[in-house]
């Protein structure tokens, strides 16, 4: 069979595939078909792949990984908040400013008041930035809209992208991101709400696949949120929590009972929590950027929980209040110092680890035959010195169902 692509030459690549490690392979080829891997393996690509039409691109000195995965972020929302900045630098909690109507509230009012075609422009930018970074499949959660109609919109907004721009999206339904000014004092109210009419909505229109709960002292507590989850469950949703951020409130072992895909954030689980999610495998998806734009102090206990053989993801956590960056090679130097994951480590974090935080590793998060071809050429010549090297874009190329999607710094679809 002839390939529609080959890499060859490729110094380092970063398989990721389903094995201890990140199953590195030196002065190797890939070869695509179809938009899906046809074959990879170290040495030259058989003569019998290269046909007439045969795309083939030289990744000598060049490091090449699985497309990467952001499992966690809050891609369509309305303006931005810079102007929180002065209020952070003078130590005001993050808790405080929500409490006060300011932070995820305030993205509120400014998601309410936008148009679907503005929120769609507006996350079209952040899609094309994680695109040029390396990233090609994305998940994205609502929870700037509360009301029906602007959780609504931002969820349509979000399937409609999916299907126009290169980057993958996978949504899920974040209702449960705050108590709306309208419900202040009325959490029950809130819930009700979004149980009786919202989800049953997005569930029958098939607008989300996961829903998602922000487990936190001040938001929604324990009780509260496996109540949520228990009917979004009986709706067909799968699960992911926002556990243990700011207070421990026993999060991991709820996303444990609830057999959530993924517990994200993490920063205050406990001991117990961590075994649990071994255990059940439930995949933690940590978010050392957020850790270190709320001047926390504090990292996800990431050593502890490899040690302990939990599946560790990495992602963005992209929203306009505790992480604005779509970029996940800064996140990699993040993971790396405030974690002390080594760069293996980070890049299966991104990739295959990530992929089963959003239930896809069976088609995506490693170069392995039969899996689609996502792909990321590094202008780099492994995958330490991406890390390394901090705070420019070492991409060179990426290639997405077998296509090149980026080159020289330009998406060119
Ligand atoms: O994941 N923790 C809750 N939600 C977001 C922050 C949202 C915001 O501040 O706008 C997070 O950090
Ligand atoms: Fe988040």
């Amino acid at each position: 069979m002839k390939a529609d692509m080959i890499i060859i030459n490729a110094s380092n690549i970063v398989s990721c595939s389903d094995v201890q490690g990140s199953g590195i392979i030196n002065d190797g080829y890939i070869a695509v078909k179809d938009g899906i891997i046809l074959d990879v393996s170290s040495g030259n690509a058989p003569k019998e792949l290269k046909g007439e039409n045969t795309t083939i691109i030289d990744a000598h000195g060049k490091t090449v990984t699985p497309g990467l995965i952001d499992a966690h972020t809050h891609l369509v929302h309305g303006g931005s908040r810079e102007k929180e900045l002065p209020l952070k630098l003078k130590g005001v909690p993050y808790l405080e400013i929500l409490k006060m109507g300011g932070g995820i509230l305030s993205t509120v009012r400014n998601t309410r008041s936008a148009s679907k075609e503005e929120l769609k422009s507006k996350a079209v930018q952040s899609l094309n930035q994680m695109l040029l970074h390396g990233t090609t499949t994305v998940e994205a959660k609502s929870g700037y809209g509360l009301d029906f109609d602007t959780e609504i919109k931002c969820l349509e907004a979000a399937k409609e992208l999916n299907t126009t721009h290169p980057v993958d999206i996978i949504s899920t339904y974040m209702g449960a991101h705050a108590i709306p000014e309208e419900y202040k004092g009325n959490t029950q109210g809130y819930i009700s709400f979004m149980v009786d009419k919202v989800m049953p909505y997005v569930a029958d229109k098939g607008l989300a696949e996961f829903l998602d709960v922000f487990c936190e002292e001040g938001v929604f507590s324990p009780e509260e949120s496996r109540y949520i989850m228990k009917e979004a469950q009986k709706l067909g949703f799968k699960l992911k929590i926002h556990a243990d951020e700011i207070i421990p409130l026993n999060g991991a072992e709820l996303a444990v009972e609830m057999k959530a895909a993924s517990a994200d954030h993490l920063l205050a689980a406990s001991d117990e929590g961590i075994a649990a999610m071994a255990k059940a495998g439930v995949t933690a998806v940590t978010l050392p950027g957020t850790s270190f734009y709320l001047m926390l102090g504090k990292y996800a206990q990431a050593r502890k929980m490899l040690d302990c053989g939990v599946r560790v993801a990495i992602a963005t956590d992209y929203n306009p209040g505790t992480c604005p960056t779509e970029n996940l090679q800064s996140i990699m130097t993040f993971a790396c110092f405030g974690m002390k994951m080594t760069p293996e480590e980070i890049i299966k974090a991104m990739t295959l680890n990530a992929a089963y935080a959003i239930d896809r590793n069976t088609e995506i998060g490693s170069i392995e035959k039969g899996k689609k071809a996502d792909l990321v050429i590094f202008n780099a010549p492994n995958i330490d010195y991406v890390v390394y090297h901090f705070g420019i874009n070492h991409v060179e190329k990426v290639i997405k169902n077998g296509n090149i999607v980026v080159e020289e710094g330009k998406i060119i679809i």
